[in-house]
């Protein structure tokens, strides 16, 4: 028999089963909703690892609002971080002015996050705010602020609903813990 909740094409064990998934999710985007009716914020993407995130994200957002991508790389192939962020593809709109939020999959040291709010904020939009679906709060080592978190998990590396590992694993539809450390 065939349980959803169970890992059968991935490795591991589920840390945050689908359907915590989409509930957490749905809340994100209505408390978005509530904050930014008439405002049109631009929900920036962090590829790839938020593009599943993103996609239920804006689905959950039931107000006008403008979407776009920025790609970094952080970490290689690996599961360690480099911790040297590098942009491989920029925004396609101009954000001056805009109401800005940005969605990442999630913060370990927190480098990624702060390094591309810094680099938003030389674009002088109107207001910067970060959408977060995880958060290994014990991993930090810069300090940022989000606004919308979807969970805090501890010091694990995760996988599926868009994480990888060296490119797998992205297809999940549950969050399954890969490597106890
Ligand atoms: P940070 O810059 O150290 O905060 O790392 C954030 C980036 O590292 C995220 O955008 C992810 O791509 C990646 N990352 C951190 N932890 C994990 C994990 O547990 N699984 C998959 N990717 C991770
Ligand atoms: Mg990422």
């Amino acid at each position: 028999m065939s349980r959803p909740d169970k890992p059968e094409h991935g490795p591991g064990r589920v840390l945050i089963a689908a359907d915590e998934l989409q509930m957490r999710v749905r809340e994100l985007g209505e408390a978005i909703a509530r904050d930014y009716t008439g405002a049109n914020p631009v929900l920036v993407g962090v590829l790839k690892g938020a593009v599943i995130f993103m996609a239920d994200l804006i689905r959950a957002t039931p107000i006008e609002l403008t979407t776009d991508f920025i790609g970094v790389s952080s970490y290689g192939h690996g599961i360690r971080s480099s911790g040297i962020v590098k942009l491989t593809s920029d925004l396609s709109i101009p954000i001056d002015d805009r109401d800005v939020i940005l969605v990442e999959d999630i913060i370990d040291s927190g480098r990624t996050v702060s390094y591309l709010k810094r680099n938003f904020e030389t674009r002088h939009p109107r207001s910067v705010r970060l959408c977060v679906l995880l958060d290994k709060i014990e991993r930090r080592e810069v300090d940022v602020d989000v606004e919308y978190l979807g969970f805090t998990i501890p010091n694990l590396f995760v996988v599926g609903y868009g994480l990888d590992q060296g490119g797998l694993y992205r297809n999940l539809p549950y969050i399954a813990v890969l490597e106890e450390p």
